[in-house]
């Protein structure tokens, strides 16, 4: 669809659709390279994707089918969250950084070695019941667990107040509540919004966590298949966890101040945000099941968000096939926080005319003909 402008006419280096974590991370990432960038989200910063996020860095505990490209991904992705804690300016304890471990449990001892074997680059322990009941008194489970020491969480709430003052700091122009409709790659790339208005950049980068038919490619459909998931934060009197707990893929993850996020439902096809009184009961049932001291628990909030996912639910990264000057940062499914930093690295790279690395090109959107 194409819209006859009608407003101003913007023009920058790079124009980045979507400003959840991964479209800020882009735009910190280019505007340090030097870049002029413009930003733009249909509504606010982070209210998508980023805000639904319990902001778990856990690339071994994550990724339980041991595929080795995500492995080998999230372990990079996880060294940039490593450095960024390392910068000096970075706000590590602000934006609640740290990395103090995910223990993944199971009653199959044998299972748990096996993975073990298969996910040695993320360096997994094997935890007895013993090693559960002395470093984390509270868990109430009987079985072993395999622990990631090294894996960690951030707060995203936090995280997208500090990235969205960073960028303005970086001189990145914000533009919330701009709905972009329609990309022409023809001449010059040129984004145009609802109301009119139109972008020019020299790459237009593709962020948003769901693209509709109209900005995914022309004349395709979207392939995106939002995965719903509810969660809930509780709030304790006394520190219950230390390491983030998961079980399958339900999970408790220990914030500041005793607040506790426990999530979250899987709900392939579900695109309403609905929140069931019985999913937030289940979920605390679940979590008190675990750590029995969560009975004493004051719910604080429960939410739903989409997990942005295509099909073979690996991300979608790298350039369009129909011009070089496309880039698409998207589909991070359930690891847009852990991997958005890593992300925006590659994609400044790839601006700058870099390949990437080979094993990149399991994630091209080219793989959709786009
Ligand atoms: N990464 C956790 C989730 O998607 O729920």
């Amino acid at each position: 669809m194409s819209v006859t402008p009608k407003g101003p006419v913007n023009q920058s280096d790079i124009l980045i659709v979507g400003a959840g974590v991964i479209g800020l991370f882009c735009a910190r990432a280019c505007a340090m390279a030097g870049a002029k960038v413009t930003l733009v989200d249909r509504a606010r910063p982070g209210q998508g994707a980023s805000m639904a996020a319990a902001g778990m860095l856990t690339p071994g505990a994550e990724n339980r089918e041991c595929d080795p490209v995500m492995m080998a991904f999230g372990q990079r992705a996880l060294s940039a969250w490593k450095n960024l804690a390392n910068e000096d300016a970075f706000p590590t304890s602000i934006v609640d950084l740290h990395f103090r471990g995910v223990l993944d449990l199971s009653k199959n001892q044998d299972g748990l070695r096996e993975r073990a074997l298969k996910a040695q680059n993320a360096a997994p322990l094997l935890w007895t019941q013993n090693d559960l009941t002395a470093f984390e008194p509270e868990l109430a489970y009987e079985g072993a667990a395999l622990s990631f020491p090294g894996e960690g969480q951030v707060d995203p709430i936090k995280l997208v107040a500090f990235l969205e003052k960073e960028v303005a700091a970086l001189g990145v122009t914000l533009r919330p509540e701009t709905d972009i409709i329609s990309i022409d790659l023809a001449d010059h790339p040129t984004a145009k919004t609802r109301t009119g208005e139109t972008f020019h950049a020299d790459h237009i980068v593709l962020a948003a966590a769901v693209l509709p038919d109209a900005l995914w490619g022309e004349g395709k459909i979207s392939p995106f298949l939002p995965v719903k998931g509810q969660a809930i934060s509780v709030e304790s009197d006394m520190a219950l966890l230390r390491r983030i707990i998961r079980l399958d893929n339900f999970y408790i993850a220990p914030k500041a101040e005793n607040r506790l996020i426990i999530g979250a439902t899987e709900e392939p096809g579900r695109t309403d945000l609905l929140v069931k009184e019985e999913t937030v009961d289940q979920l605390m049932q679940k979590a008190i099941a675990l750590v029995p001291g969560l009975s004493e628990a004051r719910l604080l909030k429960s939410w739903a968000g989409h997990r942005p996912a295509v099909p073979d639910r690996l991300p979608v990264l790298g350039r369009s096939r129909q011009n070089s000057k496309l880039i698409y940062a998207t589909g991070h499914y359930r690891n847009g926080i852990l991997f958005a930093p890593y992300t925006a690295d590659l994609v400044s790279q790839l601006i700058l005319g870099a390949t990437g690395p080979d094993w990149l090109s399991a994630f091209s959107p080219q793989r959709f003909d786009v």
